[in-house]
Formats: C-alpha cells, structure tokens, sequence
C-alpha cells in the first residue's frame, strides 16, 4: 500500500477568510480523497501558525491575551474547513503543547550542532509577512514581498547557518529538478536568491513574547517562521518520543503552498532538514493566487469586497459546498493565477454542474423510472455505445494521471468530457424516440442502461471534488460507498432501485445573482472612504458632556416602518426596561439583521414620533464619506444596561 502525506502552510489567524485562503486547502483535500480513493494511506495536515509579532500586536489591540485572541479565530477556521468538507487527519496548532516540543528539540539540536550561533540583528522586519530583510532587499523602502512598511530591528539574535547549506540547495535544484514545481518558481529561488548569495538567518527574536522558548536560552523565542515550518514534522511527533507516525509518513509528498511563500519551503526548509540530517519533501509545489482585478484576493480591497462575494460564508450558503470547491478546483490553471468574480463563479455553476452534469442526471434517472422503474438489463453494444463505453472504462487512468500532475482542473475536465459524451449520446440515440416504439424495448433499456453506469462511473470519480453531490448520485443508484475499483463499466445490476434526485445544483439566474450581490453591497463590511472632516463644533464642558444619558441596549425586534424607505422601528431592551426607537439605518441593516444586536443608545432624548412611530431614544451610528451608516457597538461582551461615558 502507497503512502501519501500531503500537506497545506498553516494558516495565521487573522479572521479575514475569504475564497482565496480556501484555494490550497481544498486543493489538498481533493488530493488527500483522491488518494484515499485509490487505496493509499494518507495523511493529511492542515493547522493555525499562531505565534509572532503579528499575533501579539493584534491581540494588544484588542486589549486581550495573544491565546484569548487566537482561540475563536482558529476555531472559525475549523468552522470553514467544515463547511467546505475538508476532512484533514490532523489540524495542528503551533500552540499545541507536542509541537512546542518538537520546535524545542529542534533548536537544541541545531545549536549542539554548532548551526545556531549568537550574534547581533541589525535589520529590517516585515510584521505582516513576519520576514527579515536587508537594506538592500527593499522596495523602494518597503517589504519586497507585500509592500508594507517595515521596521528597523536591533537586538541580540540567535542565527541559523543558512549561508553553509547555499552549494547543498543549489546541488538540489540541479540534480532534483521535480522537487520545486511549476518550473517558473525554481528559477526565482535559483537567481534571486540562492545565486544572489544567501546570508544566515535569524531565528530568535527578545522583543516578542509570543513564541516557543528557546530551551537554551528562553528569553530568546523561536523565529516564528522556523515555529511554523517545524510543523511539517512536529505533527507526526518528530521531536516527541512518539515519532511512529514520522517513521512511517515522513518524507512528506508534497507541501503546497501558494507562490509568496515558496522562499521559506524551497530555501529556509530543506535547509534547516539538511542541518537535522532529515530526507527532504518529496516536492514543494507553488501555486498562483487568486485575483481580483489583478491583484490578489484580500478582504481589504474596497471595491472588490463591493462589488464580490468572497466570503466562504457567504459564498457556501449562496450556492452550496460542492459548487465553490468545483470553482476552486476547476477554473484556474494549475500553477497559475486566476481571476475571480461572483459572476465566474456562477457561470461555471450554470454551465457544468447545472446544465452538463445536472441534467444528464436528471435525464439518466427520469427516463429510468418512466420506462423501467429501476435499472434496466444491459444490452447489446450498438454503435455509439461503444465509444461511450470505452469513455468510461479509460476516464480513472485519465484522471489519476492529471491527479499525479496534481492537476485538479485537467482531471475535472476529463470527467465532465465523459459527462459531454454521455449527454450527446442522448441525443444521438434518442431515448425518448425509442420509448415509444414497443418493439425497440430491449435498444432503449441498453440506452438507458449505458446512460446510468456513465453517471455512477463520473460520480464514483467525482468523489473528491465534490463529495456531497457525487455521493447523492450514489446513493440514488443504490450505490454503496465505493473505491476506485467501482469506476468499472458493467458494475451496475439490473433491477437495482432508482432514487429521483431534487435538481443538484438548480441554475442560477441573473435575476437572482444580481439580487444577491445588491444584498451583498448593502451588508458588505468594507472600509469606506474617510468622512469629511465636519465642521468645527464649539466646545463644551465635561458638565455639558454629563448630560448625555448613553445605555448599551439589545435589539429584541425590529420591523420596517410603514410608508418609509429609510426608517426601521427597533425594540430595545435596556437593563429592566424596553424602549421602541426608530432609527434611520434601513437602507443598510434588514430587520433581521438588526435583531440580537448589542446597540448603544441615547436614552434621555425628549421622546418624538417619526412616521407615526414612537421613538424613546437614538441608536448611535458612524456614518463614513459615502454616507454609510454602520452601528456603533461595544467591542466586548457587555450586559445590556450598561452605561457608556
Ligand atoms: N502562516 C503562513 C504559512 C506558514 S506554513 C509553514 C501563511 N499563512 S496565510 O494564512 O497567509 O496563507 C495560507 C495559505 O493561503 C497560503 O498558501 C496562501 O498562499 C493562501 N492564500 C491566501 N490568499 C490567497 C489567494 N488570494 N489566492 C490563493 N491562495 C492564497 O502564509
């Protein structure tokens, strides 16, 4: 039996998920099934890096501890992984207590070995890709990698020997020309850096707190980048003392990772698994990135976040787990980038999974139950039937060999080529035609026949792409879960029950996506243009501040007002009491958005009716340069009642 140990980076815990995180992720899963699928023992590792300045620094702001920040994130993390079917065998957090094991073991063996040694850092620091840089490596000033600001960094430092292992690199991209895919990125690595010279690296930092101890000396912490890296073997306890699962997985298949990261597993990683005297990876492979207009996906891009839906959330509710895992693993060449829109995505839903694979399904099972009730005799082999056929019977060689190349969109296209042939073969052999003809009875059960195993034979390929339907149609033949062997034409026993499927992806009209992205630019939380500065106001004393009564109050009901496209009718409940106060914010929350909402409240506003309605009091609201009006709400948990001053 083949082992497979496949794995995704270890995400940071930033909160901001959108589509684009979600690419390498479903990419290896689809792997990791695929594998599974064939008989292979896989494993596969997914997890959170959750150390580092960038924690730290975004925990302070938020005024708790770098774990009370973490902790939801990663468990919303899980959430996603969930919700897009990713079944990982283990998800490692770089706070889990195995892993700071193995990090520890990791650093006192580089240091006994003489490849850690103490100096001092002088240099820059890029917090959001937590990387060092040189003067030199700038960008007009800034980080080469994201643009970002960087910082000037002194202080004592332990450095890893990374400048001793440069000839042993460039001696692996030599003789190894697989071990970095697609070939594009080695010559990234080979010129830009290694031929460029390659200097040692720091690996410790005193200032942040955040991080793995080094147990030589613990008022170091472990670079987060060598934290985070040393996952690929602490999972399967390296490092431990329980390293049964290193014994038997290690050297891992494949890393993948998306292109900006390739420096750290292509360089910094076989090297410091040449310094521990570890076989390296199999391959690194890194992938293109997801764009929107041209640039890669991140929540922050204003416009974008508009105009497209790029919430897994979002996206998954709008239009189900299957078909957002066949756009990720369909529509962007393998290694490349993609663009991507909501109406792209739709498209692709439209084109091949409602139209290609949704009705040759529905077709295949109506036609069934009409004429025969359950699956029909296998007939003769006519003409078209056997190009069909043979379709068929070679579709698993096709895709295990565009799944070697990891080539999910190559593999997908195979199959939906199968689902093409069939739904031509309708129409070449016109079931219909032959059902009403008496005497042509045992052609159209053959028909119909060929037309179910091409379905059950695409579905039993389609498994690791997109489980859910792939298992529906299945089910609906009366298929038990099956290997790669059932992908054999012939399988399917006549008399076998027939279930009618609902419509497994129904069409999505431009009706309906434009209503969806209307209601997605309403809700879209995005950062807005800065409000003009408003006009100076005259100052007043704190006395005068003190006459404000401000309450945090929670939304109970919420309806629209009658007659008023800007006004919504809140009850809030503040402490022992309900107040109904109308607030102008229709035009950006719905009633149901607004219920459960933690509000603050000006209480002592003389009473008014608006519209005929009773307001007891003003929800607090910014309102940005675009004039959007976003509630203004207590950062932290607090019981409603409380006072806000
Ligand atoms: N924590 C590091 C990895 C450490 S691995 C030892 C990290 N995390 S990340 O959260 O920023 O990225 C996780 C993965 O998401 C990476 O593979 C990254 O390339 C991928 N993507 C994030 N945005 C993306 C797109 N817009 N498109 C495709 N993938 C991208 O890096």
């Amino acid at each position: 039996m083949a082992k497979y140990y496949i794995t995704t980076p270890i995400y940071y815990p930033s909160g901001n998920w959108h589509i684009g995180h979600c690419y390498t992720t479903v990419i290896c899963d689809c792997l990791a099934r695929f594998h599974k699928m064939k008989g292979d023992e896989v494993f596969f590792l997914t997890g959170t890096d959750e150390h580092g300045q960038k924690v730290e620094k975004e925990a302070k702001k938020h005024g708790v501890t770098p774990r009370e920040f973490v902790d939801p994130l990663v468990a919303e993390l899980k959430d996603m992984w969930n919700l897009l079917d990713v079944r990982y065998d283990r998800f490692l957090r770089t706070t889990d207590e195995d892993h700071v094991r193995c990090v520890q073991t990791i650093y006192q063996k580089l240091f006994e070995s003489g490849d850690i040694y103490k100096a001092e850092y002088s240099g820059y620091y890029c917090t959001p890709c937590e990387a060092f840089w040189t003067e030199s490596q700038l960008k007009d000033g800034k980080c080469p990698d994201c643009g970002r600001e960087v910082s000037l960094q002194k202080e004592e430092s332990y450095f890893f020997r990374l400048s001793k292992y440069a000839d042993r690199l460039l001696k692996l991209y030599e003789d190894n020309p697989d071990f970095l895919q697609p070939k594009s990125r080695v010559n990234e690595m080979v010129n830009n850096f290694l031929k460029a010279g390659l200097s040692d690296l720091c690996v410790s930092r005193t200032t942040v707190k955040w991080g793995v101890p080094l147990p030589f000396d613990p008022k170091h912490t472990a670079y987060v980048w060598v934290d985070a890296l040393s996952n690929y073997i602490s999972a399967l306890g390296y490092g431990t003392g329980e390293d049964d699962l290193f014994k038997k997985f290690w050297p891992a298949d494949l890393h993948l990772v998306g292109k900006e990261i390739v420096r750290f597993h292509a360089i910094v990683w076989p090297a410091i698994l040449m310094a521990l005297g570890l076989p390296l990876p199999k391959q690194v492979y890194g992938h293109g990135w997801l764009l929107i207009g041209g640039d890669k996906l991140s929540k922050s891009k204003e416009e974008a976040a508009k105009t497209q839906i790029t919430d897994p959330y979002e996206l998954t509710k709008a239009f189900g787990t299957d078909a957002v895992r066949y756009f990720l693993l369909r529509e962007i060449p393998f290694g490349s980038d993609g663009e991507y829109t909501t109406e792209r995505l739709v498209g692709r839903i439209n084109a091949d999974l409602a139209n290609d694979l949704g009705n040759l399904v529905s077709r295949t099972q109506a036609m069934i139950l009409q004429n025969f009730g359950s699956v029909p005799p296998r007939g003769k082999e006519e003409g078209p039937d056997v190009g069909l056929i043979s379709a068929c019977n070679s579709l698993f060689e096709r895709v295990d060999a565009d799944m070697g190349a990891l080539n999910a969109p190559e593999a997908l296209e195979e199959i939906f080529s199968v689902v093409a042939r069939a739904n031509k073969y309708i129409d070449e052999t016109m079931p219909w035609a032959l059902a009403k003809d008496p005497e042509r009875r045992e052609r159209l059960a053959a028909v119909l026949y060929n037309l179910a195993e091409a379905v059950r034979i695409c579905a039993v390929l389609l498994k690791p792409f997109l489980p859910k339907s792939a298992e529906a149609i299945l089910r609906s033949f009366s298929s038990e879960e099956a290997g790669i062997e059932a992908a054999r034409f012939g399988l399917l026993k006549a008399g076998t029950p027939v279930e009618k499927l609902p419509p497994l992806f129904p069409r999505i009209d431009k009706k309906t996506l434009d209503a969806l992205l209307a209601a997605h630019a309403k809700s879209a939380p995005v950062p807005q243009k800065t409000a003009e500065v408003p006009e100076k106001k005259p100052e007043i004393s704190f006395d005068d501040f003190t006459k404000l009564e401000l309450r945090v109050g929670e939304v109970i009901a919420c309806e629209k007002v009658a007659k008023s496209e800007k006004l919504l009718h809140e009850t809030v409940k503040i402490g022992a009491e309900t107040r109904s106060v109308v607030s102008g914010i229709a035009k950006f929350y719905t009633p149901e958005e607004m219920v459960g909402k933690k509000v603050v409240v000006v209480t002592n506003l003389k009473p008014v009716k608006l519209c005929g309605v009773l307001s007891e009091g003003m929800i607090l609201c910014a309102e940005d340069g675009d004039g959007r009006l976003s509630l203004v709400s207590p950062e932290r948990l607090v019981a409603d009642g409380a006072t806000v001053r």
